[in-house]
């Protein structure tokens, strides 16, 4: 076993580093206060490469491994889980669902534009009735012949408004259950597709979360991901890696709060010492550097599994647990330590405390994890 990282990965790391300080941190209080999605940074991270990290580089990707796409997560994430998020569903749910999954022609049609930032994708499967409980999809596609009648609503979906191409779970068959389910690429142009709602939320203000509406949406059959009925197992399976995308920006969220909080420390005095030297703060911080070591190498392991081909839904499912859980409590302790100064925006730890509750939630609550974590072990 060789816990070092290569010099390739430290480059990516360094760069992603380098990137997020330089130009995700000036005014990423501002996108959140404003609600303003990070366009013309999400570019440049596609033009970095950061879009489509692990998509081959014959359809415009970085061709890189699921190591490196943790790292990067991470460091994005210290700074702007807004643009993270973005960034995470794009490469792990959109580009590497149609990679994996999809037909030589939906590749080659979707993916340069996806891996590269030029276009965003989404990802729609939660409903306003079927957000954990994932197979009641009352969203319909009523097959044709030669296309799909889309129909239905979808709730909170991330790149909402951002995005121009949809990846969109729908019900064709409902005496099948979940084996009648169908994901269907939908592109914005589409007609009777329109955006809802944007949604006013607690944290990660700089993404933009929206409902969708279908009515009567004409999909063609091309446009199906994988044979008929195959949509939930699709979903499942896109999740399982998804998973490592939000629990290294969890990591990234528990890393920031860890940073800045001996930042902090190191400089504020109180009692006549920096609160450096308090045993109080200490324990806080030695509690939090603990917490950060064990999400990243829960995240580490299971890109590595991914790498190397073998069963990683049960880790991926532990580190989006483990790292969440570990960024909401650094975060809070984050504020703690900071005092007064903490609750303002000016600080960070604040975003950082609202930003970590959506990790505990999306991708699979932490209670989704405890029961995909407990089938494993029980079976
Ligand atoms: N890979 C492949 N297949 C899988 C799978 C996996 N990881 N997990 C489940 N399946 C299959 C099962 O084998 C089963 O198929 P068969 O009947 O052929 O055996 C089928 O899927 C149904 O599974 P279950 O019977 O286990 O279904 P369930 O209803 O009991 O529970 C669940 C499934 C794990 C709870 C699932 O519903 C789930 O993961 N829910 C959470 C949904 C979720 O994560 N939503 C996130 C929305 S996307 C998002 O958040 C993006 C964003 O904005 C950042």
């Amino acid at each position: 076993m060789d816990f070092n990282l290569s010099e390739e990965h430290l480059a990516v790391r360094d760069a992603a580093r380098e990137f997020a300080e330089k130009e995700l941190l000036p005014g990423v209080i501002e996108r959140d206060n404003e609600q303003k999605f990070p366009m013309e940074q999400i570019r440049a991270m596609g033009q970095l490469g950061f879009m489509g990290m692990m998509v081959d580089p014959k359809y415009g990707g970085g061709g890189m491994d699921t190591i490196s796409y943790v790292l990067a997560m991470e460091e994005i994430s210290k700074i702007d889980a807004s643009a993270s998020v973005c960034m995470s569903v794009n490469n792990s749910l959109v580009c590497w669902g149609l990679e994996t999954f999809g037909t030589e022609e939906q590749k080659q049609k979707y993916l340069p534009a996806l891996a590269t930032g030029e276009k965003i994708g989404a990802f729609c499967l939660s409903e306003p009735e079927a957000g954990s409980d994932a197979t009641s999809q009352r969203t319909t596609a009523e097959d044709k012949g030669d296309h799909y009648l889309l129909n239905g609503t979808k709730n909170w979906i991330t790149n909402g408004n951002s995005a121009s191409i949809y990846l969109v779970m729908a019900q064709t068959d409902p005496l099948k259950g979940h084996k009648g389910i169908n994901c269907l690429i939908v592109e914005r142009e589409f007609d009777g597709f329109v955006v809802g709602k944007k949604e006013d939320k607690l944290g990660i203000r700089g993404s933009d979360t929206h409902s969708l509406m279908f009515t009567d949406v004409k999909v063609p059959k091309e446009n199906r991901i994988g044979d008929d009925g195959f949509g939930f197992t699709f979903a499942m399976k896109v999740l399982s890696g998804g998973r490592i995308g939000i629990g290294s920006q969890a990591l990234g969220i528990a890393a920031g709060a860890l940073e800045r909080s001996i930042a902090y420390a190191k400089e504020r005095k109180a009692f006549g010492k920096e609160i450096a030297n308090h045993q109080a703060i200490q324990f806080k911080i030695a509690d939090m550097g603990l917490k950060v070591e064990a999400a990243r190498l829960l995240c580490l392991k299971a890109a590595y599994l991914k790498d190397t081909k073998q069963d990683y839904g049960q880790a991926s499912a532990m580190a989006k647990l483990y790292a969440s859980e570990a960024a909401m409590q650094n975060a809070i302790e984050a504020v703690q330590i900071h005092g007064g100064y903490g609750y303002v925006k000016e600080y960070h730890v604040e975003r950082l405390m609202r930003d970590a509750k959506i990790t505990q939630i999306y991708e699979g609550t932490s209670e989704i994890q405890k029961i995909v974590i407990s089938r494993g072990l029980l079976k």
